[in-house]
């Protein structure tokens, strides 16, 4: 009888604070990029997580892949005086958003974060020492996706070299299967340039993309980098301008398309469409990638509101949200990441992200952890976009190696 009206009496208590915190909780409005199968799944976690909490979610997706039409909007957004509660944002744009005051410091929701996340990743959530940006997970980007049934039909295996690489194509399309599914916007194109720069190994990927070293910038070995671009192009179907990336990645799951470089939300795609890793397709680090892992990391920034300096107190739940081990587990297993956090458990993730994991931990120590510059890890907008203009015109074009890297090593000095 006693335990029961204890019970009761705490179960009153729950309801009076949860009646309490839907009447008085703020709407969250939220700004992202996140709206194909995979994407969506993923961040309904977090849009029902604090439903419950009692807020009420505004979701402003802007569909676009890696973000660019996004981050119109959200300075669209932030002049005419309507910032959102928080934003998708990532690398040095963390930065440049906070040194423009808009932000606020969310250290009350970090305290456990630095204990448990990655140095490197820790560090770009923070501006002037203090928390304005919570990761949601790990994403790599040097990553081929290969059809299973395809593969064992033209009896190959996934290739570790360059030359290896070719031969499988050469097979994919003797049957008839377009060999590399690939969607031709500035971004993609981007993913596959710089995956090939990493091929050269990770030192000549810093000094010539995080270092824009212009020694390694216009050496031989980048020729070879804009060559290999090249052929690579030879193997896209005709269909490539202007596809959406997570039709291409439709074409692996398919079959029509045997292989694509993408980065692993492209899992988060064979997941919705009930596909398994080795059995459907297989994940492989890309040609002469098996000793790197270029990353980029989804943040949520979050912006001042009602002019007040203060985080609100659905702000601080939502980055604590963001950060919490449950919340981690299952985002990245609807999104083919990784979680940030390294306290939770990988039991429940497939081999590609345990892959995933194990690489992370081995390139943090020997140095091969890189920040993508394709995903804005690097270098303001400005440099950032200057190379990928080179690069894309380089794709487009019947330019050759030699002017390609010319105009590579002009944009580099773009400030
Ligand atoms: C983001 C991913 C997203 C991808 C495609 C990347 O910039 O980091 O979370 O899935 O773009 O939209």
């Amino acid at each position: 009888m006693k335990r029961s009206l204890t019970s009761v009496a705490t179960a009153m208590t729950l309801l009076v604070a949860g009646t309490h915190s839907v009447l008085g909780a703020e709407p969250l409005s939220v700004l992202h990029w996140w709206t194909s199968g995979g994407e969506s799944k993923a961040i309904r976690v977090l849009k029902d997580d604090m439903n419950k909490q009692g807020y009420q979610w505004k979701d402003f997706a802007v569909a676009g892949g890696a973000g660019a039409a996004a981050m119109t909007a959200l300075k669209t957004q932030v002049i005419s005086g309507n910032a959102p509660s928080a934003a998708q944002v990532k690398g040095p744009l963390i930065q440049d958003w906070a040194s423009q005051g808009v932000l606020v410091n969310i250290d009350q929701s970090a305290t456990d974060w630095k204990a448990h996340s990655p140095a490197q990743i820790d560090n770009t959530m923070k501006a002037n020492g203090h928390y304005v940006a919570a990761p949601f997970s790990v994403h790599r980007i040097n990553w081929l996706w290969i059809n299973k049934a395809d593969l064992d039909k033209v009896g190959g295996t996934p290739p570790t070299t360059w030359p290896e690489f070719f031969a499988l194509a050469d097979k994919f399309r003797a049957a008839g299967i377009t060999a590399v599914a690939h969607g031709g916007q500035p971004w993609q194109d981007m993913t596959i340039w710089e995956t090939v720069v990493l091929s050269q190994g990770p030192d000549f990927y810093r000094k010539a993309l995080v270092d824009l070293d212009q020694k390694t910038l216009t050496s031989p070995q980048m020729v070879q980098v804009f060559e290999t671009v090249q052929k690579i192009r030879t193997y896209f179907d005709k269909g490539y301008h202007g596809r959406d990336w997570n039709l291409a990645t439709a074409m692996v799951i398919s079959g029509s398309g045997g292989m694509q470089f993408m980065g692993d939300w492209a899992k988060g795609e064979f997941a919705n469409a009930n596909r398994k890793s080795d059995v459907d397709y297989v994940c492989a680090a890309a040609p002469g990638t098996s000793n790197a892992f270029t990353y980029t990391v989804d943040a949520f920034v979050f912006f001042q509101q009602n002019g007040k300096k203060e985080a609100t107190p659905g702000q601080l739940a939502l980055a604590r949200t963001i950060m919490s081990p449950d919340f981690q587990q299952q985002f990245s297993l609807y999104k083919g990441s990784i979680p940030i956090r390294l306290d939770v458990p990988m039991d429940k993730f497939d081999d590609c992200a345990k892959k995933s994991r194990t690489d992370e931990l081995a390139t943090i120590k020997s140095g091969g952890f890189l920040p993508s510059l394709a995903f804005g890890e690097l270098h303001s907008s400005a440099t950032a976009g200057a190379i990928t203009d080179a690069v894309t015109n380089f794709m487009n074009s019947n330019e050759d190696p030699e002017e390609g890297v010319r105009k590579l090593a002009a944009a580099a000095k773009v400030k």
